[in-house]
């Protein structure tokens, strides 16, 4: 063959490689509202810093007339490349190709790329959007998924892995996303199911459309199985970005230093006010937290599930921080099963990767009632203490008003391992309510009786000077110096040393 033929050949190649499923099914995918994968990809990462792998391989399959039709790279596209000029590793599954199902060499494709992110210790980011199981491939597409699953368990606390559902995800599929750290999900595009609406139908004769099932809006805000909902493809895309630079490259790295301009002394007057005097009155944490980090920036995750928790990234000094919160402007700010289970979880990412955790106060309690205890609050309570206690990152923690029994030692307090734990004058640590102590205590005394029993309850219990006393709270600060405060403890836990006693893991709570 002659050399010009030769390069003839590999550009033909290569160009039916980049046209995935072939023109219709562009054209198709880009009238349901979705880019392609090779689209997608290219807009995740730095302009130009693509490198494809595997772009030429094809699948083995004979069955049902398959070896009649190859499709150079077959249903996945995957490689590496740069976000924020930090390597990270990145697969997209192309539904012009067979619908994106998992075929035998697309697993294999995508385990390459699992396994060179771990070994290089670089994120990896998967765009999910395919039929599921190719169903032409049988058990050899059953078994490649269970080496995507395998990949995502061992490569979990060590490298960030994070996946965006931008079609279909259906089946035993989902368990490659809900393995990973955090999950995108565009609105109106993207649906994950263990069983799609015809089953259930079938199953259990309810009538449910795919977006109330498993829907973008499902996801974030009912079941908590998805972190961030974007309008738009473009949006999730570069929510993804924007993810990555609070967090490190892998485990032994720390995140990235993003020096601001916002003074590491600067006095907050407004938060001297964010309290209400009234106790049994809401307000926003949010209200606290923004004003007090780099910027007033707050990248906030899960925003929709548990509004009674706020968890999130930020920065103080430069440096990435994940915020704890309580929410009192939302069911009071009460600890329930959600709620736990929202905290527990990004409590320990921040853990595995080297990200201190700051915590704000205000908990009235764990939720009670027959629903909360029959469902386990229990069990999904002790995974906040789990948590807190086993992380090793620098813990501080504010109190801003209530910490009442059980959830003021869960919520981050000294004797659970927390470095450096902050009162406001306004802070409220007691067993319980002044209300509810004197319910109990006067229960038989007539009203007069409990209404002065009531404020000497206030007086002596609800404040933060007897724990202050005990030496359970470091210091009682004026909510204008917490940005200040936090920068100064942050610093002066840097280079904490804290190991566990040698195990092989523990045994959180599930
Ligand atoms: C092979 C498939 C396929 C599959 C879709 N296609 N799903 N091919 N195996 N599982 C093909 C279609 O035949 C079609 O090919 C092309 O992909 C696009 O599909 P359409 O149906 O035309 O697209 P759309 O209308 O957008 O519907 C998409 C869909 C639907 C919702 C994904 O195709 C669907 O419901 N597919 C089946 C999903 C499913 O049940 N998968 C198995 C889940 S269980 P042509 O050539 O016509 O364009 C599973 C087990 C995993 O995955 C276990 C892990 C442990």
């Amino acid at each position: 063959m002659e050399r010009e033929e030769q390069y003839n050949k590999f550009h033909e190649i290569n160009k039916a490689a980049e046209a995935g499923g072939g023109v219709d099914r562009i054209q198709k995918q880009h009238e349901s509202g979705k880019m392609t994968a090779r689209e997608r990809i290219d807009m995740l990462l730095d302009k130009g810093t693509f490198v494809e792998m595997d772009k030429l391989a094809i699948h083995k399959c004979t069955n049902f007339g398959m070896d009649k039709n190859h499709i150079p790279g077959d249903g996945v596209v995957s490689g590496y490349g740069k976000i924020n000029g930090r390597l990270v590793f990145v697969y997209a599954y192309d539904f012009t190709v067979y619908g994106g199902t998992l075929s035998a060499v697309n697993s294999k494709k995508i385990v390459k790329v699992q396994e060179l992110a771990l070994k290089n210790g670089a994120p990896i980011i998967a765009l999910n959007d395919s039929g599921g199981a190719r169903i032409q491939e049988g058990v050899e597409s059953l078994t490649g998924y269970a080496s995507i699953f395998y990949q995502n368990t061992i490569s979990s606390g060590v490298i960030p892995q994070i996946s965006a559902i931008m079609g279909p995800c259906a089946g035993g599929a989902c368990y490659s996303p809900a393995l990973t750290d955090f999950i995108f999900m565009v609105k109106e595009n993207s649906h994950m199911f263990v069983t799609g609406p015809d089953v259930v139908k079938t199953v259990t004769h309810e009538d449910v459309n795919k977006e109330e099932l498993g829907g973008a809006y499902t996801h974030s805000s009912k079941s908590g199985v998805s972190h961030f909902l974007g309008n738009s493809e473009e949006e999730v895309l570069m929510a993804i970005r924007e993810l990555l630079t609070f967090l490190p490259s892998n485990n032994m790295d720390d995140a990235p230093v993003s020096p601001s301009k916002d003074d590491v002394n600067r006095i907050e007057e407004a938060l001297q006010t964010v309290v209400p005097v009234d106790p049994n009155m809401p307000y926003d944490m949010k209200d606290i937290i923004e004003p007090v980090l780099d910027d007033h920036y707050f990248f906030e995750i899960m925003p929709h599930f548990a509004k009674n928790a706020v968890v999130g990234f930020g920065r103080l000094g430069g440096r990435s921080v994940g915020i704890v919160a309580n929410q009192p402007a939302y069911l009071a700010g009460v600890l329930d099963i959600d709620a736990s289970d929202k905290m527990a979880r990004f409590i320990r990412f921040c853990d595995c990767f080297n990200i201190p955790v700051v915590t704000f106060v205000d908990v009235p309690g764990f939720l009670c009632g027959t629903n909360q205890e029959h469902n386990g609050i229990i069990r999904h309570g002790a995974k906040i203490v789990f948590a807190y206690a086993e992380a090793t990152v620098p813990k501080l923690t504010v109190i801003t008003r209530k910490a009442y029994g059980g959830a003021y030692i869960v919520m981050s307090s000294k004797q659970i391992g927390s470095d450096v734990n902050f009162a406001y004058p306004t802070a409220e640590v007691a067993v319980m309510g002044a209300e509810g102590a004197v319910n109990i205590l006067y229960r038989k005394a007539d009203e007069e009786t409990k209404q002065k029993a009531i404020l000497e309850y206030k007086e002596n219990f609800a404040n933060p000077y007897r724990v202050a006393e005990l030496g359970y709270i470091d210091e009682i600060i004026e909510p204008k110096d917490t940005r200040k405060k936090l920068i100064q403890g942050l610093e002066m836990a840097r280079n904490k040393m804290n190991t566990l006693p040698p195990k092989k893991h523990g045994n959180i709570p599930l």
